[in-house]
C-alpha cells in the first residue's frame, strides 16, 4: 500500500485563492456604494445649489433685452430709450434707474417705494393698477425667476 489516504491533494493556497473572488465581490459592493453616495451628495449638491444661489442678473439683462424694456427704459436704464425719450417730452418719463431712489411706486404700501416686490408687481402687473403711468403695462410670460432676475439687473443699473 503506497498511501492509505484517498483525500484528493490539497494545496495549502486552495482555500486563499477561492476567497478571492468574495473578496473581489465585496470590494466591488463597496466601491458601488462609494460611488452611489458620492453621485448622490453630488446631485443633491446641484439641485441645492439653484435653490440657495441669489438671482441672476446677467441673464435678467437678456430678458430685459428679449422683452424690449429698452425701448422705453433705454439699454442702461436711464430712461433714454427711443420711446421713453418722447415719454419725457410728454411729461411721463419712465424714470432713470442709475439713481437707486428714482423708484416711485409702492405697490404692497409698506411705506417704501422701489423694494424688490415694488418692482416684481409693476413688472408683472403694470404701473397703471398702482397709480402709476399706464405706458408701463404688465409684461406676460414672466416666471418668478425671471422676474427675480430682472430685478436683480435693474438693482445692477444703479451700482
Ligand atoms: C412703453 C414704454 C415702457 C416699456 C416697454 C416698459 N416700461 Fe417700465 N415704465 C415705463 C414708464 C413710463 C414707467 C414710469 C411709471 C410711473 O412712474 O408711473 C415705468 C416704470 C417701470 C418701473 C419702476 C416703477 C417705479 O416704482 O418707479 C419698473 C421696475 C419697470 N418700469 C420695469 C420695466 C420692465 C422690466 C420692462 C420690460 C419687461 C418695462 N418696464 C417696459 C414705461 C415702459
Amino acid at each position: 500500500m503506497k498511501s492509505k489516504s484517498k483525500r484528493p491533494f490539497r494545496a495549502p493556497t486552495t482555500a486563499p485563492i477561492a476567497a478571492l473572488p468574495w473578496i473581489g465581490l465585496a470590494t466591488l459592493i463597496g466601491l458601488a456604494t462609494l460611488i452611489g453616495l458620492a453621485t448622490l451628495i453630488g446631485l443633491a449638491t446641484l439641485l441645492a445649489v439653484p435653490v440657495a444661489s441669489a438671482a441672476d442678473a446677467d441673464r435678467g439683462g437678456r430678458l430685459y433685452v428679449k422683452a424690449e424694456c429698452g425701448k422705453c427704459h433705454g439699454p442702461s436704464g436711464q430712461g433714454d430709450g427711443p420711446v421713453g425719450k418722447t415719454l419725457e417730452q410728454l411729461g411721463k418719463p419712465p424714470g432713470d434707474w442709475s439713481d437707486p431712489t428714482s423708484f416711485k411706486l409702492d405697490t404692497d404700501k409698506d411705506g417704501q417705494p422701489g423694494s424688490d416686490r415694488d418692482l416684481a408687481n409693476v413688472i408683472t402687473r403694470g404701473a397703471l393698477v398702482f397709480g402709476g403711468s399706464q405706458m408701463m403695462g404688465p409684461t406676460r410670460g414672466l416666471t418668478d425667476d425671471d422676474v427675480a432676475d430682472i430685478v436683480a439687473f435693474i438693482r445692477s443699473l444703479s451700482r
